[in-house]
């Protein structure tokens, strides 16, 4: 018989903090996983407060010389009990529509402690965001500005406004998420930034205030986040010089986290790549960290259906599927995947992970090495926290997922599993 080397099994818990095996079973903070399960079945998301909060502070902290805000983007986990965490925890926020609007207002956040980002802003949204008094409107073209400048005026509410540049840098982890470079839609081209500064510099209802840059997502370098804020604070400096002086400079987020063998940079690395460049600025630095603060925090609960073999391949199907958590079949992502009692089935096997869904990329994990569970046993994918729930969908109508918040020994349910009327309404 071929001896072969014995299949390396991964485990997440060695990088993912707030999460242990205690005696073989899986617990988030001191809660065993299965006690979750047990009390609202699966598919249901998972998140440790313990990781978020730790997350936003180390974040906060690496920034602690110079005066800045950390900007959550309320997309990558909208849940209203994480932003209520994340609020109480100090954070300001980064919207990208009116409906994160209306979720941020509707936990009695302040106008103040928002901005709001994104390349299709409609005029509803725009006086929407006017009447809350936001900090910051990151305008990304003329057209929008002239919106912005309307609405405005028939408020006569001046609008806080900067400009989001396209710092022409490429960087990003997926060609889906990568957002800086002068071909993608973000942002406004360098000459066309400063051209419109320096005209609307004494416009009634647009009053310069900042400026933003946003160059990707799930980056995993320090070298793209300095050159971007190497040439917007230059673009600073040159307005300064021509008598436009701003008080924000807003670097977005895209600050990558490990899901398997990534090496992300060190918060307080990525801090020090930056801060030189800010420090002789006069601005505040506005951040929007969304992955790094709530990715690691969160899992996906879900059971094994079934197993079945088809000629040399294994399938372990689950109850979970790409409606639930699409990043698989979307960018190709692979989240680990794990048993929730291990060391129970001695029999380590190859099998690819799939969900009930009607396609082929329903499918979470190719030849993925793992215990071989038993129908019912419940597994966990790692790394769910952010762009999880956020991007799901009722496609095949498929009620969405429940959602639990952990803190410490103690878990509620900050979102109901929806109901099969809840897929009906509407219609
Ligand atoms: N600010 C702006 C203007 C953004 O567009 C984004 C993300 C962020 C901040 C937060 O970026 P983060 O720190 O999370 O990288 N669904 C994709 C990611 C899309 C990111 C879109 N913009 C995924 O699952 O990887």
């Amino acid at each position: 018989m071929k001896h072969s080397k014995p299949l390396a099994l991964t485990d997440p818990t060695t990088y993912t903090p707030h999460y242990k095996y205690r005696e073989g079973a899986l617990e988030c903070e001191s809660v065993p996983l299965s006690r979750i399960a047990e009390k609202y079945g699966t598919p249901t998301y998972v998140y440790s407060s313990a990781s978020i909060l730790d997350a936003y502070r180390r974040f906060s902290s690496g920034f602690r010389s110079i005066p800045h805000s950390i900007c959550y983007a309320v997309k990558a986990n909208s849940n209203l009990s994480i932003l209520k965490l994340l609020a109480r925890a100090g954070s300001s926020f980064d919207i990208v529509s009116a409906g994160e609007l209306h979720r941020l207002r509707h936990i009695g956040v302040p106008g103040r402690r928002i901005v709001f980002s994104g390349v299709g802003k409609s005029k509803e949204e725009i006086r929407e965001a006017l009447q809350a008094g936001i900090l910051l409107f990151n305008v990304e073209s003329e057209s929008e500005l002239d919106t912005l400048a309307a609405e405005a005026a028939r408020l006569k509410r001046r609008a806080s406004a900067a400009l989001r540049v396209n710092p022409d840098v490429q960087a990003g982890a997926h060609a889906h998420i990568s957002t800086g470079h002068h071909r993608h839609k973000f942002g406004i081209d360098w000459d066309h930034a400063r051209r419109l500064y320096l005209d609307q510099s004494r416009a009634k209802w647009i009053s310069w205030q900042g400026i933003s840059a946003h160059i990707g997502s799930q980056i995993l370098g320090l070298a793209p986040f300095r050159r971007a804020v190497v040439r917007v604070s230059s673009l600073v400096r040159e307005l300064a010089k021509a008598g436009v002086n701003l008080s924000y400079l807003d670097l977005g987020g895209g600050v990558g986290i490990r899901y398997t063998r990534e090496s992300p940079p060190d918060l307080d690395a990525y801090a020090r790549a930056i801060l030189p460049h800010i420090r002789t600025l006069g601005c505040r630095l506005l951040l929007e960290p969304g992955r790094a603060i709530v990715g690691p925090a969160g899992v996906l609960l879900t059971s094994v259906l079934h197993i079945k073999r088809n000629r040399e391949k294994l399938f372990i199907v689950v109850d979970a599927a790409m409606n639930d958590f699409i990043r698989p079949a979307l960018y190709q992502a692979v989240h680990p995947i794990t048993p929730v009692t291990r060391g129970k089935n001695a029999h380590v096997t190859k099998a690819d992970i799939v969900g009930p869904v009607c396609e082929t990329g329903d499918c979470f994990l190719h030849d993925w090495t793992m215990e071989l569970p038993r129908t019912g046993d419940l597994l966990v994918l790692w790394g769910a926290g952010a762009y999880g729930f956020a991007q799901s969908s009722n496609y095949n109508s498929r009620p969405r997922a429940a959602e639990i918040l952990v803190n410490k020994n103690q878990f509620k349910r900050v979102r109901k599993r929806e109901s099969r009327s809840d897929l009906i309404r509407g219609e």
